[in-house]
């Protein structure tokens, strides 16, 4: 075993010092971001599952809400999209009335249906099987480019380097910028009230958003001059619901969010994630060395197990009820895919990491719906060529340090998470 390092302290709230158990029950606020940043939401979860599993939240920092904890009743919401709106946002906090995004994810049909039918090719099966070789060569590269012997950062030298490679490829984006996506998908939700991040203010983010702007502006009026091709811009120039979206910069700026953060974030806490799980779950790994057939599964296993996203909100449309309780028309509804991932009625030894575990692709990481994730197929490739190359070279990726988390209600991931490589003898 290498020397290990120390994570910094996380700024614990009160309640994330406490055991749940000691808190009333209608005290318990699952929006607290220190929760996820110190990975200890888990036993205040199990509660409401156990206890409230549609649980009214009266006060928090991002206004009142419900928490929707269970399985069935996640799936329940993310399918009646006629009852629970993803407008104005799918986030628990508001967007500020002034600088609001528009996009599909956060829009109900007809403009959903229309503006994600414009984009969906790109991840079309035959599209994927185009881009699989591209994806495995960037990884091939960036892994035989890993510092052997040393402890490094695998969050930032492969899981945000293959993500961002693959983004800057959809986009056809100029390659030497590629970290401005990187950049840009972190800092768009990253304000305290959005989230409950810290990473930057208001104004620094509607400053860097501003800038995002001004460059896809440039490369929309670049590429209309040009044949029409095989990347997100050009799709968006020449789909026939997004082809005047260049007039409407909130709906052209949130479309690109949503397509960055989509592909973002999300693949690439994956790929840190199954670094954790594996290392936390030394028997899994075992079984992932005498048999890497079990990879496609092991992705879905992780997909569930890291629950990239804990939560996406909706508005109630309607009076309506769930579990018994009430639900007012305006009332913000918060899908806790982070807790139906772990619900055992539905889940068999649901908080094992089981890489061989029947029905894996049985979860609500990607949701559910008409909103389903448009990337999924894509994610999954990515993660399971991912594993494919790592066990071409290395016997171990071994986690040399605690994890350092993302302070965040939403994004559930990783800043950091020190390892060194042990290649194959
Ligand atoms: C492990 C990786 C990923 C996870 C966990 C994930 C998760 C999600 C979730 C939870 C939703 C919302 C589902 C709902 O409301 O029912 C979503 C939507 C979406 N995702 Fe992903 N995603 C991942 C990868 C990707 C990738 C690689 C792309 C790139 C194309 C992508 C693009 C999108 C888009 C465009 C939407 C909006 C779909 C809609 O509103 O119709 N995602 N994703």
């Amino acid at each position: 075993m290498s020397e290990a390092v120390a994570a910094p302290a996380v700024e614990l709230s009160k309640q994330a010092r406490s055991r749940p158990e000691d808190i009333p029950l209608d005290q318990i606020d699952v929006s607290d971001p220190s929760l996820y940043e110190s990975d200890r939401h888990w036993p205040f979860f199990a509660r409401l599952r156990a206890e409230d599993p549609v649980h009214y939240q009266k006060e928090s920092p991002f206004g009142p809400f419900w928490s929707v904890t269970r399985f069935n009743d996640i799936q329940y919401v993310d399918k009646h999209h006629e009852i629970f709106s993803s407008e104005p946002t799918v986030l628990l906090g508001d967007q500020p009335e002034d600088f609001t995004f528009v996009n599909f994810i956060q829009s109900d049909p007809p403009l959903h249906d229309e503006q994600r039918r414009a984009v969906q090719d790109v991840v079309a099966p035959r599209n994927l099987a185009e881009l699989e070789p591209l994806i495995r060569e960037r990884m091939q590269s960036i892994l035989d480019g890993l510092p052997v012997g040393e402890t490094f950062n695998w969050v930032d030298r492969v899981s945000i380097e293959l993500t961002t490679q693959m983004l800057a490829t959809l986009f056809d984006f100029p390659f030497e910028d590629r970290r401005l996506l990187t950049r840009w998908s972190d800092v768009a939700i990253a304000t305290p009230e959005l989230t409950g991040s810290e990473a930057v203010t208001e104004d620094q983010r509607r400053a860097e958003m501003a800038d995002c702007l001004a460059y896809f502006t440039r490369l929309w009026h670049e590429r209309e001059k040009q044949e029409p091709s095989f990347d997100l811009i050009s799709m968006l120039i020449h789909g026939e619901s997004t082809k005047d979206i260049i007039n409407k910069p909130m709906e052209f700026l949130g479309t690109l969010l949503l397509l960055i953060i989509g592909g973002n974030d999300t693949t690439r806490n994956s790929i840190s994630g199954g670094v954790v799980a594996l290392n936390q779950n030394p028997a899994e790994y075992d079984k992932l060395r005498a048999n890497p057939a079990l990879i496609p599964n092991m992705v879905s296993e992780i997909i569930r197990w890291q629950t990239p996203l804990s939560h996406m909100r909706r508005t109630a449309k309607v009076d309506t009820e769930l579990a018994g309780k009430h639900i007012r028309k305006g009332d913000k509804v918060v899908m806790w895919y982070v807790s139906g991932n772990r619900d055992p009625d539905v889940i068999d030894r649901p908080d094992e990491f089981i890489i061989d575990r029947p029905h894996a692709r049985h979860h609500l990481s990607f949701g559910f719906g008409i909103h389903r994730c448009m990337g999924n197929r894509l994610a999954e490739m990515q993660l399971r060529i991912v594993w494919e190359e790592i066990q071409k070279r290395f016997a171990f990726v071994e986690l040399v340090g605690e994890p350092v988390r993302v302070r965040s209600n939403f994004v559930r991931g990783y800043s950091e998470v020190p390892v060194r490589v042990h290649p194959l003898q």
